[in-house]
């Protein structure tokens, strides 16, 4: 029997997340919600497609009104307002109205895209989560924001859309290849970090294991991270105040992102950024020496870098202000006031960003260390 939480919006139970080791029980989980007597299009991209698309598509075929698939080329620069338009055209030359439903299947492009593809196709139609990444499944997939990249800025344009289920099947982790799954684990850290310092300890015993993607492992640590996002979701679905602390290390990690072209993963640029922030929650003496070092370290076992050569300090910061974690023109930084504790700060400094950026800007003495 698959394990499941239920997530609220505006204090009424909202969605289901289901956890699974394989995909047996998504047709009855769509059943539940009515989807024999609707069309199903499944969005997904080419990679999962070529992994999942057809023993999904295989599911449902037979069991509804109508089966349709759409695939769009992997990757982040594909999380385009042109891809949105292809989805729509391709619903309605297929037919689908209000009363449909969207698959999402596949890592957090997928899932964001589709979701607001969801959000405003005929101002909004149904939609679930199969998040197929560590990532999407530890975070992206829960809460309801979905968007698009707009001019090489993340998410700059997207909805908040509430999925109906999120299913996940988590024997998907283990063909996620090396650097997509170790990028991932940069969000657990974030959850960790952010509000759980027994769960820290948790991962600090469990490195192996995790390094080793052992079943039962991943799987009570994707469990304890949604029971985080959820938590902090159901507080403040619209990100007013806390849902804001999910964001430790995305403000540089974001500026990053952009200024390398998306040439390194989301999870490799929050790991940076999350040094970044636990080294101004340091100078501020916030953190101590010892914590710093210890959060900077923690990210090494796992594959993640903690410095990253190529970029110009001052570009990120321009990019960071332009990122759009902004309160009336100022940043709002995430800091941790312990392992645990995070806090947003709208007091942090363009001296106190730059220096933070030199911190993570990899020099010849990395190289010769
Ligand atoms: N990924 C951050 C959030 O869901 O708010």
């Amino acid at each position: 029997m698959a394990q499941r939480l239920s997530v609220s919006y505006q204090k009424k139970p909202c969605y289901d997340i289901v956890f699974s080791q394989s995909f047996a029980e998504l047709w009855e989980e769509l059943k539940g919600l009515g989807a024999d007597g609707r069309r199903l299009c499944i969005v997904t991209d080419s990679r999962v497609d070529e992994l999942y698309g057809d023993a999904v598509l295989k599911l449902l075929e037979g069991n509804c009104l109508k089966t349709a698939k759409y695939v769009f080329p992997a990757g982040e620069e594909h999380k385009t307002l042109d891809t949105v338009k292809g989805v729509y055209t391709y619903l309605i030359e297929e037919g689908f109205d209000r009363k449909d439903m969207l698959i999402a299947l596949g890592g957090g492009v997928v899932g964001d895209l589709t979701g607001y593809v969801a959000a405003t196709y005929l101002r909004g139609i149904d939609f679930v989560q199969i998040p197929t990444t560590l990532l999407s499944q530890v975070d992206s997939s829960i809460g309801g924001k979905t968007g698009v990249d707009f001019d090489g800025y993340k998410n700059m344009v997207g909805a908040f859309k509430m999925p109906r289920l999120v299913y996940m099947n988590l024997s998907v982790l283990s063909t996620l290849e090396d650097r997509q799954f170790f990028s991932g684990f940069a969000e657990v850290m974030k959850s960790a970090l952010i509000k759980d310092a027994a769960f820290y300890e948790w991962l600090i015993e469990n490195m192996y294991e995790i390094c080793e993607r052992d079943a039962a492992v991943l799987e009570e640590m994707v469990r304890r991270c949604c029971g985080i996002k959820k938590l902090v979701v159901e507080k403040d679905p619209t990100e007013q105040g806390d849902r804001a602390l999910l964001n430790l290390g995305h403000t540089i990690g974001h500026a990053i992102e952009k200024a390398k072209n998306f040439e390194l993963y989301h999870g490799e640029c929050v790991a940076l950024g999350t040094v970044a922030a636990a080294y101004i929650s340091w100078k501020k003496e916030l953190l101590s020496m010892e914590e710093y070092y210890e959060i900077r370290d923690m990210f090494v076992p796992f594959y993640l870098p903690i410095s990253v050569d190529g970029i110009e300090p001052e570009e990120i910061l321009r990019l960071t202000k332009s990122d759009k974690k902004m309160s009336a023109g100022n940043i709002r930084f995430i800091l941790l006031k312990k392992i645990g504790k995070a806090f947003i700060d709208t007091t942090v400094t363009d001296e106190e960003i730059l220096a933070a950026i030199k911190e993570i800007q990899f020099s010849d003495e990395d190289a010769h260390a």
